[in-house]
């Protein structure tokens, strides 16, 4: 039997189509509330979104070699998490405004080359500029004071590399049944880094609990190329 060209090509592009139709459908989760109680808020403690630990993961899908900054590092949940994924040739820098925390992460990082724990000044990382391919700030952002929200995102823009993303993970107060005030309003959120040239990426309530978490990229990223834009 003679197979044209032609045929192979439309072979090729049926297979290519198969393909990225699969992928998409592995991938993509669409809002449809299948099930009325997929929301229930089914987590409790001090660090809720910790027992969702992999849904973040995944939502951040960090490479080995990536550079990520944990600003309000803590006890290193997250540092220890995220160095995991990026290697040792990758870098964490687990930054924290408390001496004595810092002393504690150095000593439980000892190990852990691509682990830096420092002292970070109140109102910005004392970071380079473009040294990060993540800027995290888990259950930090309400402890930043609201006078240098402003000034401390737009240093994040520097410290951020043109394709890096910055990620916040705050109770989120419109669902929460706790009278706990520690959280952040999203759409406060979003005004001031909308302001300051980011671009909310992608907001997702972590399920199961009442914590979300916000990322943003660089405007920048979304210029139109050689096309007039009116
Ligand atoms: C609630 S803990 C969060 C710990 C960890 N990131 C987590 O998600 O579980 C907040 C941390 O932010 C630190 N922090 C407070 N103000 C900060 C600031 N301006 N810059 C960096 N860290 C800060 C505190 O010392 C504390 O360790």
């Amino acid at each position: 039997m003679h197979i044209s060209r032609r045929h192979i090509h439309f072979l090729v592009a049926v297979g290519l189509l198969w393909v990225a139709g699969w992928v998409v459908g592995q991938h993509w989760t669409s809002t449809r509330v299948a099930d009325p109680g997929q929301w229930v808020i089914q987590t409790s403690g001090r660090y809720p979104y910790r027992e969702r630990g992999d849904f973040v993961l995944a939502e951040l899908d960090l490479r080995n070699g990536d550079t990520v900054l944990d600003i309000g590092a803590g006890d290193g949940y997250w540092t220890e998490k995220m160095a995991q994924a990026v290697g040792p040739e990758g870098r964490v820098y687990a930054g924290e405004v408390e001496q004595r925390q810092v002393e504690r992460l150095q000593s439980h990082f000892g190990d852990l080359a691509q682990v830096e724990p420092y002292l970070c000044p109140m109102d910005n990382t004392g970071l380079a500029e473009n040294t990060c391919d993540l800027v995290f700030l888990s259950q930090t952002w309400h402890h930043i004071d609201q006078d240098v929200h402003e000034g401390y995102l737009k240093h994040l823009r520097s410290v951020v590399r043109p394709t890096g993303r910055l990620c916040i993970i705050e109770r989120y107060l419109a669902i929460s049944q706790t009278r706990s005030t520690h959280g952040t309003q999203i759409s406060r959120l979003t005004a001031e880094a909308e302001s300051t040239g980011w671009i909310l990426l992608r907001h997702s309530i972590i399920p199961g609990t009442d914590y979300f978490m916000a990322v943003f990229v660089q405007r920048e990223l979304f210029q139109t190329e050689g096309r007039d834009a009116d």
